[in-house]
């Protein structure tokens, strides 16, 4: 969603900004500003598009900034157009604001401000929080920083904001509730962004902002306080990311290159934690938790998108291996559904940035309810991570795609990692059982390896279907979410429309859909559904229906069957997951490719959804 960069120091602000702001490209946004403090004068520029459009408006001016703020605006509150987009001016247009968020109280604030003779050019709510604190600073004729802590007191809602005073030329303010805000220190210089990306090239110090808190850099020092006018300490922090690790490495799409990550990926998320020669997994980050976990009543997954999906496959792991009850949620039904959450419950987040809003607010609730809270994350710092009395990162490394892809067998590796070690502390599996599932677990990136040298034979097919209006994805058992996953990838990226399935429930619908234009994804490998899917691949052929299908490597049966048939090798069938998605990814993208589309950035979505 939108991205915030803001600086202040002694280089120019404008190239730093507009170089952060494509970084945080990825999120998704519509619209790109930025203000800039130029001999005493505070200029706003602003444009519908993207932020290469705001670049070419800048070209031609002779800037020499030192402290900006820049926005890449991903519509709530108005169109996005022009003036919609951020930054905005307070009335005396001495003050200029960014935000991230949505200010839910807007309207009130607004018909006060109206009715003291404002007016307002933008329908956004952060064009009314501005005009707010000016207005609130000229009655209390107090300072710009008390006039944000007064606002942000009567303010509801979610937000991140950066603040520039054309009055104090090397100060900037800002605040965050609900939205990431990271500050970046360097050597009298700082730098504030919503995620460290537009940072890392400039300094690996950071301070990632709480919720309530203001900060202030003033003078070249950085001041923290809360709303209630609390100072509180800095906690300095060094990340660990690479520049590399944001950048395409010769790739055409970002979501290509994350795709071929994924041995790499998923033996990150495996290491130092996973041991076959001594039968061992160590999870560090919940290690005190092991105990109470193996003795769960109920688990609750809560997540959203893919997220969602992998809950789905964790059902499957701690059923199986754990046999603990397993709920999953979509956290933004779970959030207003008055759920009953008894002792001994762990409510256990799913979420690859760690910021989706109905995510957190479902982990505050169960929180509040009294159920133990744990994360699964990505993103190192992240308001999840941060929240849960426990967690394990995915280390699965930035995800800029916003179609998820390796974030997604991450967060498998990693329930599977914690359904094998709950199993082995509760004694559902016996040693025996322990080991094989590790050293199956240990032999998964080679295999993900082993599928991704068919890419160009993926690619092929894709050629076939690249017109089609429809698919089908049908898998069973842990293979269904799967089917779940691969539709979504589809309808993301190439805006065909897609549904998944599981392979039986078919012959109660989606049936009739099925004639010889009608794409059906299989997921058909071998395992104690393979025979029943067998059955349904048949009931499809004789209707017409052109079938794909995923198969365990020499599968000949299944071959004779398909039209198509892309092979995976074998695995532990609750691994399989890891595998099966694969060739569904490799599909999506390669059909998206073929129409045209804007792969990292399909229209409309966003990485990380940071509002409800
Ligand atoms: O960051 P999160 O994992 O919490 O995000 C959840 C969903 O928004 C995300 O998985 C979304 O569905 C992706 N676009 C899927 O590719």
């Amino acid at each position: 969603m939108c991205g915030i960069v803001a600086y202040v120091g002694h280089r120019e602000a404008a190239p730093l900004i507009i170089k952060g702001l494509k970084r945080l490209e990825y999120r998704g946004y519509d619209s790109a500003g930025i203000a800039l403090l130029d001999e005493n004068q505070l200029n706003i520029y602003k444009k519908k598009g993207k932020v290469a459009e705001l670049e070419n408006i800048l070209k031609d001016k002779k800037l020499h900034a030192k402290t900006g703020i820049g926005h890449t605006r991903w519509a709530t509150h108005g169109e996005p157009n022009d003036v919609n987009a951020h930054p905005h001016y307070s009335h005396s247009e001495t003050l200029a604001i960014i935000h991230n968020g949505i200010i839910e109280n807007y309207a009130a604030i607004k018909q006060v401000l109206i009715n003291k003779g404002y007016t307002f050019e933008s329908a956004t709510d952060t064009e009314v929080l501005i005009k707010f604190i000016e207005d609130i600073k000229k009655h209390n004729a107090c300072s710009t920083e008390e006039a944000v802590r007064l606002a942000l007191n009567e303010v509801v809602g979610a937000y991140a904001i950066v603040i520039i005073d054309e009055e104090n030329p090397d100060q900037l303010i800002a605040a965050r509730k609900g939205s990431p805000l990271v500050i970046g220190i360097g050597e009298n210089e700082y730098f504030f962004a919503s995620d460290a990306t537009p940072i890392i090239e400039y300094t690996k110090e950071v301070v990632y902002l709480d919720d309530f808190e203001i900060a202030v850099v003033k003078n070249g020092k950085l001041n923290i306080r809360n709303l209630q006018n609390q100072e509180k300490d800095a906690f300095i922090e060094t990340i660990e990311l690479e520049l590399e690790a944001i950048e395409k490495g010769g790739y055409e799409h970002f979501m290509l290159k994350e795709i071929f990550e994924q041995p790499r990926s998923i033996a990150d998320c495996l290491r130092g934690r996973i041991s076959s020669e001594n039968a061992h997994i160590q999870l560090g980050g919940i290690s005190n938790h092991l105990e109470k976990l193996s003795k769960a009543k109920r688990i609750v997954f809560v997540a959203c998108g893919t997220s969602w999906h992998a809950g789905l496959v964790g059902e499957y792991l701690f059923e199986e291996l754990a046999r603990i009850n397993v709920e999953v949620e979509y956290a933004s039904e779970f959030r207003y559904r008055n759920p009953i959450i008894k002792e001994g419950d762990f409510v256990i987040a799913i979420s690859q940035s760690g910021e989706t809003a109905d995510t957190l607010a479902a982990l505050e609730l169960a929180k509040s309810r009294g159920a133990t809270i744990l994360g699964i994350c990505n993103v190192v710092g992240s308001s999840i991570a941060r929240l849960t009395d426990a967690g394990v990162y995915t280390h699965a490394g930035p995800e800029i795609g916003v179609a998820s892809t390796k974030a997604f067998t991450a967060q498998v590796t990693v329930l599977a990692l914690m359904a094998i070690a709950t199993a082995h502390s509760k004694g559902t599996i016996n040693e025996d059982e322990y080991r094989r599932l590790i050293i199956e677990l240990e032999s998964i990136p080679d295999k993900v390896a082993d599928i991704l040298t068919q890419a160009e034979e993926i690619k092929d097919i894709s050629k076939l279907f690249t017109f089609a209006s429809n698919f089908i994805f049908l898998g069973r058992g842990v293979n269904f979410p799967v089917a779940l996953e691969g539709a979504l990838k589809l309808k993301e990226i190439s805006y065909i429309h897609a549904e998944g399935y599981p392979a039986a429930e078919m012959k109660h619908g989606p049936i009739a859909l099925i004639d010889e234009d009608m794409p059906v994804v299989f997921i058909a490998t071998k395992d104690s559904s393979y025979e029943k899917v067998v059955s349904n691949i048949q009931e499809v052929k004789a209707r017409k229906g052109r079938v794909i299908a995923v198969v365990s490597k020499g599968d000949k049966d299944i071959k004779g069957m398909v039209d198509f048939a892309i092979e995976v090798p074998m695995a532990h069938e609750m691994l399989q997951p890891l595998l099966t998605v694969i060739p569904l990814q490799l599909l999506s993208y390669y059909i998206a490719v073929l129409r045209g589309r804007n792969v990292d950035q399909p229209r409309n979505l966003a990485k990380s959804v940071t509002v409800e």
